[in-house]
Order: C-alpha cells, then structure tokens, then sequence
C-alpha cells in the first residue's frame, strides 16, 4: 500500500506536513484533528488525568484510519513504538517517517499542549526525553527539522515517497 505516517513530538511540524501534503495533491489526514471531531473535549481527558481513556479514544480513530483510503496520515505526538495502536500500525504496513527535531527548537510550538499544561515543562521535557527511543524503534525513516523549513523538509518527504512509490 502506498502510504506514509508521520510521527514526532508536539511542535515538530506533523500537522503542517499534512497539510502540504493535501495542497501537493495528496490525499492526507490528521489523527487530532478527526479526534476533536469524534469526541470535542476529548483533549480534557488529558488535562483531567485520564490519559488512557484519550489513548483509547485515540486507538479507535487510528484504527479507522488505517482501514481507510489515505496517501499521509499524521498523528499525534503521543504515538510511537509503545502506544496501544502500534501492534495494528505495524501490521497495516504503514511507514512511519519521525520527525526529529531538539526539544529547545520546538519549544514555543507545545505549550498549549494539555499534557505540557500538566506537566509543566521540565515533566514535558522528560517526557521528550522518555520518547525519542520510542519514535526511533517505530520509525522506518527519520527527517531531521531542526534549522529547516517546512519546505525543506517537505521536499525529504516526498524523496522518500519517490524512493518508495515511484
Ligand atoms: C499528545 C500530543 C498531541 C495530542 C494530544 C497528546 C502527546 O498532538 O495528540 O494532546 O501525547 O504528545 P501534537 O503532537 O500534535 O501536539
């Protein structure tokens, strides 16, 4: 199946690609985005301490996801190799593309984030910390975005769709 996933910690520009995406002509979406429209105050659950009750919600939009027909999909910060979806992204064949960037660059992008707004930031930077090996073991490829326009590095995406799809 053609088609690629991306992945990464809030702020490293998921949704944004996505959006590139759909205006290069790609059919493209944005897990958070169909969440807030399955469940609006699904983001509380976060800020209300109930994160499993979120990644179960979570869960569900990726499975739909998965069974539909799309050419990127991105997801949210919280899904990587340890996320109670992984089993059925791996299975699907999905490709997942990380995009890595250092925690002082994305700062300034996460702080409306409800689980920085809990955690506060140095929790938040743990939590970056905890992940990047997560991300890394899900991930089949890796774009750095430090430094790095959106173009940019929307161009190394669509190299690696080339790579694979053309
Ligand atoms: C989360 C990141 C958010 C959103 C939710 C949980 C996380 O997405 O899915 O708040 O666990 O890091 P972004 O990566 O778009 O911020």
């Amino acid at each position: 199946m053609r088609r690629l996933g991306l992945i990464g910690f809030s702020g490293s520009g998921k949704s944004s690609l996505a959006d590139f995406a759909s205006k290069n002509g790609f059919k493209a979406v944005d897990t958070d985005a169909l969440i807030k429209v399955k469940s609006p105050e699904a983001f509380r659950l976060l800020e209300n301490g109930m994160e499993e009750e979120f990644r179960t919600l979570e869960t569900s939009v990726i499975s739909g996801v998965l069974k539909s027909d799309f050419d990127f999909a991105a997801f949210g910060g919280g899904v990587h190799y340890a996320h109670p979806a992984w089993k059925e992204i791996y299975e699907s064949s999905l490709k997942l593309v990380w995009l890595r960037g250092s925690f002082g660059n994305l700062a300034g992008r996460f702080e409306d984030r409800p689980l920085c707004r809990m955690s506060g930031i140095e929790g938040y930077e743990k939590l970056f910390m905890a992940r990047q090996e997560l991300y890394e073991k899900a991930a089949a490829f890796v774009v750095d975005t430090d430094g790095r326009s959106l173009s940019e590095i929307w161009s190394e995406i669509e190299e690696i769709w080339s790579s694979l799809f053309r």
